[in-house]
């Protein structure tokens, strides 16, 4: 990868084959600048977050060790999200749960971080999208506050191949990641 290409880590929120938070995340990774390069990792295998796990590296499933040394290497995060129940899903707080841990050991901690909420609904996920900023702050990650991201009726907004027939949605889309590339710039220089 080019050096001033950033490596950003997309997590999507949704596991079933025809999500529409995944056709988002992969719309973000069509559409990035040059200057970001988004990768989806997958955290739905992931087992359950359980502590003895980590009381020997001898018990540390192998799926956490490659989690965690892909988070460490990101430049940044974006979360794309659907919403359950008014939150997120449980595999993401698992995800987010596994990168804290070992103690003093935090992957996720002062990262630029993104969220993207989805839904088809009318409200974007706005539940699932404060939630999910309220568990970052809290793993010390740096969240892009402006613009916020409820993309609402979902169902409507992707043809067939993926890519986003609505152009005011695409155009938004572009003009956030502009936003996530100068906020990552501006974390970097500050680091
Ligand atoms: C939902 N859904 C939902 N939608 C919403 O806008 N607010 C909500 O609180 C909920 N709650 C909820 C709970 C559970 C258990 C499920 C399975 C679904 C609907 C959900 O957003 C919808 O299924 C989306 O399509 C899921 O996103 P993907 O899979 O398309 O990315």
């Amino acid at each position: 990868m080019p050096q001033n290409v950033k490596d950003i880590t997309v997590l999507v929120g949704s596991l079933r084959r025809d999500s529409t938070s995944r056709k988002t995340a992969l719309a973000l990774s069509a559409l990035a600048p040059d200057s970001l390069r988004l990768d989806l990792v997958e955290t739905g295998h992931l087992p359950f977050y359980d502590q003895d796990f980590d009381r020997d590296s001898a018990f540390t499933p192998d799926s956490y060790r490659t989690f965690r040394d892909r988070i460490a290497r990101a430049d940044g995060v974006l979360f794309v999200t659907p919403e359950y129940n008014r939150s997120f899903p449980a595999h993401l707080k698992n995800a987010i749960d596994i990168g804290t841990r070992p103690y003093g050991k935090n992957v996720w901690s002062a990262k630029p971080a993104g969220v993207v909420s989805v839904s088809m609904g009318a409200m974007g996920g706005f539940g699932a999208n404060q939630l999910l900023r309220q568990q970052l702050a809290n793993v010390n990650m740096s969240v892009l506050q402006q613009p916020e991201v409820y993309i609402g009726g979902a169902d409507k907004i992707f043809d067939s191949d993926g890519s986003v027939k609505v152009e005011a949605t695409e155009a938004f889309l572009r003009s956030y990641l502009a936003s996530f590339a100068s906020w990552s710039d501006r974390l970097a220089l500050a680091a």
